[in-house]
C-alpha cells in the first residue's frame, strides 16, 4: 500500500457526525483516509486536496475505483476556501488534514526527506521555488540557527550553523547525507534518533511554510462548516499540535466549537506495531456549535 492511514478508525469516529454529507480531506496522500472513509460511509463524498505531484498521479490512477464520489485538487490547503467556492461549495460537513509526511515522499531519494537522500530538496510542491539546497547553502548563520530553532527546537542551532558555514568554504552542500555529515560533527547521538532529525525536520517545516498553511486551515475552517462539521487534524509533533490545541481552545471560548477530544488522542500499541509511522500521531478533533 502506498501510505498505512493512521488511526482510521478514530480518525473515522471524530470526523464524521451524522449519515451522508460533503468532507474535505485535505491531505490525500496516498487516498488511505479518503479509501476507507468512502468504504465505511457509502453515502458520503470528499473533496481531497494534495499538492504533491505524486498524489495527483496517485489520485488518477485510483479514480475509478472512488466512482465519482471523489473531486481532486492539487493544490496547497490554505487556499481551501477559494478551491472550494471555485466549485460552488460554501459548507461542508468535515474537514481532515493528516499533516506528516507520506511514506511514500519519505522513501523517495529523489525527494530530501530521509537522511540518505540523493538531492537536497524537501519541498512537497515542485512547483514552489524554494528547495532546502537554497535554504541550506545560502542563508545567513544567523537565519539558519534561526530556523533550526524555531521549527527544530535544537539546542545547538548555533553550533550546527556555524558548521555549515564553514562546511560551505569547501563547496556547495548538494545532498541529504552530506548535511547529515555535518551535523553529526557537532552533535552526537542520543539513543537511536538520528542526530540529524531536528534540523531535517526544521528545514522540512520552513521550506514547505507547514505551520502557516496550517493556521490558515484552521482560522478558515470554522465558516466552512456546517452546524455540526468537525475539523479533525492528526498531527505529527508539539509544534503543530500545540498550533491546533490553542486555536481549538479559543474557538470553543467564543463558542464557535465543542472540543471533542478533552486530551489527545494517540495510536493504540497495536497500531504501533503494525505502522511504526503511527507512533507519534495526535488527533484533535473540533465540532462546530449552531452559532
Ligand atoms: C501523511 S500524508 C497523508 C496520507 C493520507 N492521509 C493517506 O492516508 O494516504 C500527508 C500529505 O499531505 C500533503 N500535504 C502536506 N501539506 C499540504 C498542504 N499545505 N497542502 C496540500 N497538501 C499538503 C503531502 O503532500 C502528503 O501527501
Amino acid at each position: 500500500m502506498f501510505h498505512i492511514p493512521v488511526m482510521p478508525l478514530e480518525t473515522s469516529r471524530y470526523l464524521i457526525g451524522k449519515p451522508g454529507g460533503l468532507y474535505v480531506d485535505c491531505t490525500f496522500g496516498g487516498g488511505g483516509h479518503t479509501s476507507y472513509l468512502l468504504d465505511k460511509f457509502k453515502d458520503i463524498k470528499i473533496v481531497a486536496f494534495d499538492w504533491d505531484e505524486d498524489s495527483s498521479k496517485r489520485f488518477i490512477e485510483r479514480e475509478k475505483e472512488f466512482n465519482g464520489r471523489v473531486v481532486f485538487i492539487r493544490d496547497n490547503f490554505k487556499n481551501i476556501k477559494k478551491a472550494l467556492s471555485a466549485l460552488n461549495i460554501n459548507k461542508v460537513d468535515g474537514i481532515l488534514a493528516d499533516i506528516g509526511v507520506s511514506s511514500k515522499q519519505f522513501g523517495d531519494l529523489d525527494r530530501g526527506f530521509s537522511f540518505n537522500s540523493g538531492a537536497l530538496d524537501m519541498r512537497m510542491d515542485k512547483r514552489n521555488s524554494l528547495a532546502a539546497k537554497e535554504v541550506v547553502n545560502s542563508y545567513s548563520c544567523e537565519d539558519l540557527a534561526d530556523i533550526f530553532y524555531k521549527y527544530g527546537e535544537e539546542r545547538k542551532s548555533k553550533q550546527i550553523a556555524s558548521a555549515i558555514l564553514l562546511r560551505r568554504k569547501r563547496g556547495i552542500i548538494n545532498t541529504a547525507s552530506e548535511l547529515q555529515a555535518v551535523i553529526c560533527s557537532v552533535k552526537r547521538p542520543e539513543g537511536k534518533i538520528n542526530p540529524a532529525t531536528k534540523i531535517f525536520q526544521a528545514l522540512r517545516i520552513f521550506v514547505n511554510s507547514e505551520l502557516e498553511n496550517l493556521a490558515v486551515l484552521l482560522s478558515d475552517a470554522p465558516e466552512l462548516l456546517n452546524a455540526g462539521g468537525r475539523t479533525v487534524i492528526i498531527s505529527f509533533h508539539s509544534l503543530e499540535d500545540r498550533i491546533v490545541k490553542h486555536n481549538f481552545k479559543r474557538n470553543s471560548e467564543c463558542g464557535i466549537y465543542k472540543t471533542l477530544t478533552k486530551k489527545v488522542v494517540t495510536a493504540l500499541k497495536e497500531e504501533v506495531k503494525i505502522n511504526p509511522g503511527s507512533r507519534s500521531a495526535r488527533i484533535r478533533a473540533a465540532e462546530k456549535t449552531s452559532v
